[in-house]
């Protein structure tokens, strides 16, 4: 069993694609394990994101997070990581296959409505990073 950070980004919280999201992880298997709506701040979007604090997006990519509500959760399950990854689709626009949260439901690559963790260490740094203080309750 596996356990990964996922993010509804405000664009999919705008667009009242949250349901849509949990019900394709619920449907495939995955356990929620943990859920918050919360607007982050900078701190919390920053550090998120800090691998990617010299790229030229990296401002502009902290505005958009932290511009309205997001949905963070854990989700649990057999190679929970990967098979996120393969749900929410690929980076660039062109690559996200139909099928895939942003196939289907975007073709930008900045407001592109979800985030997974992408590794065994950034799932245990993200979760810990937004549940932090009260922890996973399951
Ligand atoms: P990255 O971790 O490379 O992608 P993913 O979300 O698939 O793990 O990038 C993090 C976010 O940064 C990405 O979801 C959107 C934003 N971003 C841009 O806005 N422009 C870019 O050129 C890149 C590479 C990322
Ligand atoms: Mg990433």
């Amino acid at each position: 069993m596996e356990r990964t950070f996922v993010m509804v980004k405000p664009d999919g919280v705008e667009r009242r694609l949250v349901g849509e999201i949990i019900r394709r992880f619920e449907n495939r298997g995955l356990r929620l394990v943990g859920l918050r709506l919360l607007t982050p701040s900078r701190e919390i979007a920053e550090a998120h994101y800090a691998v990617h604090r010299e790229r030229p997006f990296f401002g502009e990519l902290v505005d958009f997070v932290t511009s309205g509500p997001v949905v963070a959760m854990a989700w649990e399950g057999n190679q929970a990581i990967s098979l996120v990854r393969t749900m929410m689709g690929a980076l660039k626009p062109e690559l996200a296959l139909p099928g895939t949260i942003r196939g289907d439901y975007t073709t930008d690559i900045q407001t592109n409505l979800v985030h997974g963790s992408d590794a065994p260490e950034t799932a245990g740094q993200e979760i810990a990073l937004w549940f932090g203080a009260d922890g996973l309750t399951n």
